[in-house]
């Protein structure tokens, strides 16, 4: 890691707690619980009988103010250990893969304080013994996710086993889906890792030497560009932003390569803007803005994915660009009429600096556009509007190519990263004109993620292409069924989904 001077521990930082050291929990199916654990979860619907194991009925539990809604939990006292929670799973219509990992997560939640628990899934609706051992493990994994790196005390209780019993359903079943929830789980508390890291502790260089460090590991390449070689490469969007800066911006390049024959070629694009100030378009000082150190949770979303290709056993070639820099008003900083040339040669005008991740993912979606992949998939925290549209819980989704935005809105109800698709609406183009450039960086007032969407297009040269405006779902605001409190890491168990189950469309 390069030395920022105001890194809080200097030298033992870390900027990905979650995988270094690896934090091992021992998961396992079972048909009986031991009888070490600390806790015990047993799922009760909100209407049906509720398992004996509880000890009350159904009225003494609604009388405790218990009714099995979903999200609910209740300790109930016993005299001895272990401790014992009833999860409210809701109607029980309504169980599905989602409601499951949602159970777990409430559970492993409720439990916060204890090491070794057991959760007992009563009723898994129709879901398949595989994928109840993979959306429970992920759940838990998912809530009990804390970042306190930087806290001397951690108030944390670090779990170390987790016992699942599925009524009815086989426990082999069960493990074997297992460990794709923890590897996916793992890839999504990396992204969160990275975004909820503080700018001064994560620079450009910082992540480019991170993902070179952690290459090996996790069976992908990795090539840093450092300033130098961008210029070489014209990325002009991303050295544009960069100009304010006294940190170098990055590009960092992974590559994941199947054993065999790969069945497609997916390219993925992210932002990765370290910090976004708004640059000369400043943004005004409000605490919230702490929250633009999390302007890179698209790279980290994607630098998520790739820790577990391997260990999924991703048949499809992967080529991602993250687009490192952050955004910094300074006596270098470019200004507003500035014109940047973009790697594809289109040239553009700066009409607002704080529209800057556009300016750093066009490059990239040149140079994925020149790869020739099958496709192209790009995330980033791109637009305000994107949060006011569709808010907290819903990513905006557009793309040219309708087959592959089915594919990416799979992959998002598969995950419950949830996404909304909206149109890329061609008649609003005109809103990017610019006098005296090809395109401007900034919009209209009305639109705001549609017009940025409509810039990306400019730059996929054709290429088959789905693009996540995430603005909004980056950040949770309080602990929310398997979003933790902070950075979400959301995209991280989209874009794993995406790469498994990819087909080339054309
Ligand atoms: N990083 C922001 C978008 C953002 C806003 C992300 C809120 C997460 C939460 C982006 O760079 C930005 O500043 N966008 C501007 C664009 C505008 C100037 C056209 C915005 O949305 O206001
Ligand atoms: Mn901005
Ligand atoms: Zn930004």
């Amino acid at each position: 890691m390069t030395s920022s001077a105001y890194k809080l521990i200097p030298g033992s930082f870390t900027p990905v707690p979650s995988i270094v050291p690896e934090r091992v929990v021992d998961f396992d199916a079972v048909s009986s619980f031991s009888s070490d654990l600390d806790a015990v979860g047993v799922t009760v619907g909100s209407d049906g009988d509720v398992d004996a194991s509880i000890g009350l009925g159904r009225d003494a539990l609604s009388r405790a103010g218990f009714d099995g809604k979903a999200g609910q939990t209740l300790l109930v006292p016993t005299g001895s250990a272990p401790l014992l929670y009833a999860i409210g799973t809701g109607d029980a219509s309504g169980l599905d893969a989602d409601a499951l990992r949602d159970a777990a997560a409430a559970f492993a939640r409720a439990a916060s304080s204890s090491a070794r628990v057991g959760l007992r899934l009563t009723d898994v609706g129709s879901v398949p013994a595989e994928r109840v051992g993979q959306v429970a493990a992920e759940g838990v994994l998912l809530a009990r996710y804390r970042f306190s790196e930087l806290k001397r005390e951690p108030k944390v209780t670090e779990l170390t086993a987790v016992e699942l019993l599925a009524d009815g359903v086989d426990a082999s079943g069960v493990t074997a889906g297992i460990p794709g929830g923890v590897v996916s789980a793992r890839g999504a508390n990396v992204a969160r890792d990275l975004a909820n890291t503080p700018p001064g502790h994560l620079t450009a260089t910082d992540f480019g030497d991170l993902a070179l460090s952690l290459a090996e590991r996790f069976g992908i390449e990795v090539e840093v560009f450092d300033k130098q070689q961008l210029i070489e490469l014209g990325t002009g969007g991303l050295l544009g932003v960069n100009a304010g800066s006294a940190e170098e911006p990055r590009m960092i390049k992974l590559r994941y390569t199947p054993n065999g024959e790969p069945t497609g070629h997916l390219a993925m694009v992210g932002k990765g803007i370290m910090y976004d100030s708004g640059g000369i378009s400043l943004k005004p000082s409000d605490p919230m803005h702490l929250l633009m150190k999390m302007d890179m949770g698209g790279a980290a979303a994607i630098f998520g994915a790739f820790t577990s290709l391997r260990d999924l056993g991703c048949t499809t070639s992967v080529t991602a660009f993250l687009m490192c820099t952050d955004n910094m008003p300074s006596g270098s900083a470019y200004k507003l009429g500035d014109v940047l040339t973009a790697r594809n040669g289109t040239t553009i005008e700066v009409k607002n600096t704080d529209a800057e991740g556009r300016l750093a993912m066009c490059d990239g979606l040149a140079l994925a556009a020149e790869e020739k992949p099958d496709a192209i998939v790009d995330i980033a925290t791109l637009t305000g509007a994107a949060l006011m549209a569709l808010g907290p819980i819903r990513a905006a989704l557009f793309g040219n190519d309708q087959a592959f935005v089915d594919q990416a809105t799979a992959a998002a109800t598969a995950t419950d990263e949830r996404v909304w698709q909206l149109p890329l609406e061609k008649k609003y183009r005109k809103a990017l004109d610019s006098d005296i450039a090809d395109i401007a960086n900034l919009g209209g007032p009305f639109a705001g993620a549609t017009t940025a969407a409509l810039f990306l297009n400019e730059f996929v040269d054709g290429v088959p292409w789905a693009h996540l405006d995430i603005a909004g779902t980056m950040n949770s605001e309080t602990d929310d069924s398997w979003r933790s409190k902070g950075a979400t890491g959301f995209g991280a168990r989209l874009l794993t989904d995406l790469a498994l189950g990819f087909r080339p469309v054309r």
